[in-house]
């Protein structure tokens, strides 16, 4: 069965962008039979930017809580944090004496973190080495991710046929897969949602702030009395992600026949998202109380992780000449 990945960073709840890429499509696809999923919470890559120990693990739960509220059955896929397969590290060692410095310093991503980030940790910019790692480690075939990861997985196969190439075929190389429909989210401000940046949907937050994320969401100045054009504005955007059909025409009615404004549309839009995400928004309230299934859910992932990954691990130490004494030291044995 062909192994599907992807990861997300527990930097909060993930937001509405993380959602429609990301968790809707894993959930589909895990909760489908035709591939092995494996779902994480990459902590580690959050630790660039997460100093606090305590909200580092509440954003762990908060992310696994999110993924069961919209739907995952953690008995069908394969769902661990990051940090419980320190192998992770390990693998992330030896792919980083593969890739080239200049090649890494091109990485935007990292560019771009530099121009928000104050303090810029070494963390930071070998991040592409960690989620190479990440992805490596499980032979995994196709990357669920947004758009914006594209680099890092372009990074990622790199290595991969760099090493292959120079120390034997010992990587699967993974193609990224991206939901077409939803490759760019924009956020309320229109530029890529993004925590960092401040402009998100949180889909799970409590309604008075929900609304006020909602309220936000940046329009042109046209009165109320002014006809509209849907097509560049955000919030029939958002708006249309969701609705139904009939509910989409009825609003480019209202856009185009003026006498609407947009905090009408607004209201509409948090009126249904409140509808539309009623069960999933119970569900995390729920699930996120659930700290002994969580915890649970999580050691029972670590250690199906733990032991592909192992696997993996002694394939690659192998290969390199590393721990070669590694049998003797099992069995006991002084060499
Ligand atoms: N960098 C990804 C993001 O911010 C998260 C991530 C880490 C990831 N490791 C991964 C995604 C491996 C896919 C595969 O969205």
């Amino acid at each position: 069965m062909s192994r599907i990945l992807t990861g997300i960073q527990s930097t909060g709840i993930p937001h509405l962008g993380n959602l429609l890429s990301v968790i809707f499509p894993a959930i589909q696809l895990a909760n489908s039979s035709d591939y092995t999923s494996f779902l994480f919470i990459a902590d580690l890559h959050s630790l660039t930017v997460v100093k606090n120990a305590e909200l580092l693990k509440e954003y762990t739960y908060q992310v696994l809580a999110t993924w069961l509220a919209c739907g995952l059955d953690a008995d069908r896929a394969i769902f661990y944090r990051q940090s419980d397969v320190p192998q992770t590290t390990e693998l992330s060692w030896y792919l980083s004496c593969f890739y080239p410095y200049h090649r890494l310093k091109l990485a935007h991503s990292f560019k771009e973190k530099k121009n928000y980030i104050k303090e810029i940790n070494t963390g930071l910019f070998t991040y592409p080495m960690l989620m190479a790692a990440d992805i490596l480690l499980y032979d995994a075939e196709k990357i669920l991710v947004g758009k914006d990861q594209l680099q890092h997985m372009e990074i990622t196969r790199d290595i991969a046929k760099r090493f292959n190439s120079k120390i034997g075929e010992v990587f699967v190389v993974p193609e990224p897969m991206i939901n077409k429909n939803m490759m760019y989210i924009p956020g309320i401000d229109g530029n890529k949602m993004s925590k960092s940046k401040g402009n998100i949907i949180n889909l799970f937050a409590k309604e008075k702030e929900l609304y006020q994320q909602i309220m936000n969401i940046r329009t042109n100045n046209l009165s109320l009395e002014e006809s509209k054009n849907p097509e560049t504005d955000l919030i029939y955007t958002f708006y249309k992600f969701f609705a139904s059909e009939y509910q989409i025409i009825e609003m480019e009615k209202n856009y185009l026949s003026g006498g609407y404004g947009y905090r009408n549309a607004k209201q509409a839009l948090y009126e249904l998202l409140l509808h539309r995400f009623k069960h999933e928004r119970e569900k995390f309230n729920e699930f996120i109380q659930k700290k002994v299934l969580l915890n649970k859910i999580l050691s029972l992932g670590a250690e199906r992780a733990s032991q592909i990954a192992t696997i993996t691990l002694q394939r690659v130490r192998k290969a390199l000449g590393i721990s070669i004494l590694e049998n003797s030291w099992r069995d006991g044995r002084v060499v």
